[in-house]
């Protein structure tokens, strides 16, 4: 690990919560704009095993473990949800797009909309689904959604809620979900233990009109994508620009980083929470 990075990764844990959240905002607009990985269809750790038909089904098996993921925090997650004929459907933070013809797949006659706070990931997203009709790309926070209260059914969101914030993320999402609609995502924490998150994650739904109906532990799934993936990683982070290489291999949670090792000592956190809007 280079110092260089070391040092940015001390100065970056004195940071407040709230500028370390910046900080990785950040980072995320360069490696949109300059890294080889824009040319993907996610920007997430993955979850395995990767699934069967995903890792058949082009653009997917380009990134099955990714897709799996989405597939997870949509589907297999929600099987419980009271009523799943949702016609609008948002994704918070949809980076690239990838999710969203996850969603495309399993509701292929719902509206879909995703948002992302980056610009560059928002305009390659939009060129790139601008061949499905029903889905809409727009540059938003996800403190400040551009829709109205109860614009949606379901909402889901892959790794942003930890960028956002869980209040400001959950409380954000409550305000656009129909009641009765399904709130889905994924998110991951170092050095926060999972039973004080599921408290964290009760007492969030409750004060926004919510009620929790599972909260998953998948950080061994997500360590062992992580794991998979590292051949198909190194190769994209080999052509990333030098100055930005430190960074791609953290956001890649290569061995040899920190996060990585994070994982090996069973500090990392890797969970996924579904609610419904009362
Ligand atoms: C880990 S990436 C996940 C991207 C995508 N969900 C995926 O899995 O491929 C986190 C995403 O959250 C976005 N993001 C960070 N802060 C955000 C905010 N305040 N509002 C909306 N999006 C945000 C980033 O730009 C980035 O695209």
């Amino acid at each position: 690990m280079s110092r260089l990075y070391l040092l940015k990764r001390r100065f970056q844990r004195k940071l407040p919560e709230s500028l370390q959240r910046k900080f990785q905002e950040a980072i995320y607009f360069a490696l949109y704009r300059l890294s080889p990985a824009r040319h993907q269809n996610f920007f997430n750790s993955g979850f395995s095993p990767a699934d069967e038909t995903l890792s058949n089904l082009s653009p997917f098996d380009q990134e099955p473990l990714q897709a799996t993921l989405y597939d997870q925090v949509l589907w297999s997650l929600t099987r419980d949800a009271e009523k799943r004929e949702w016609n609008d459907i948002l994704d918070i933070g949809c980076g690239l797009g990838g999710g969203m013809q996850v969603a495309a797949r399993r509701f292929p006659d719902a509206r879909i909309t995703g948002v992302d706070v980056n610009g560059s990931a928002v305009s390659v997203c939009r060129k790139r689904l601008q061949v499905f009709p029903n889905l809409t790309v727009k540059q938003a926070s996800a403190r400040e959604l551009p829709f109205a209260d109860a614009s949606f059914d379901m909402i889901f969101s892959v790794g942003t809620a930890s960028y956002v914030g869980m209040p400001a993320f959950v409380a954000e999402a409550a305000r656009v979900l129909r009641p009765g609609g399904t709130l889905s995502f994924s998110l991951g924490y170092t050095d926060k233990a999972f039973a004080n998150q599921i408290r964290v994650a009760n007492a969030l739904a409750r004060e926004n009109g919510l009620r929790v109906q599972q909260i998953v532990d998948i950080t061994k799934n997500v360590f062992a994508a992580i794991a998979e993936d590292v051949p198909r990683r190194l190769a994209l982070i080999d052509r990333v620009p030098g100055p930005f290489r430190g960074y791609a291999l953290d956001w890649a949670d290569m061995p040899g980083t920190m996060r990585y090792q994070e994982y090996v000592e069973g500090r990392r956190l890797d969970y996924a929470v579904v609610c419904e809007r009362i």
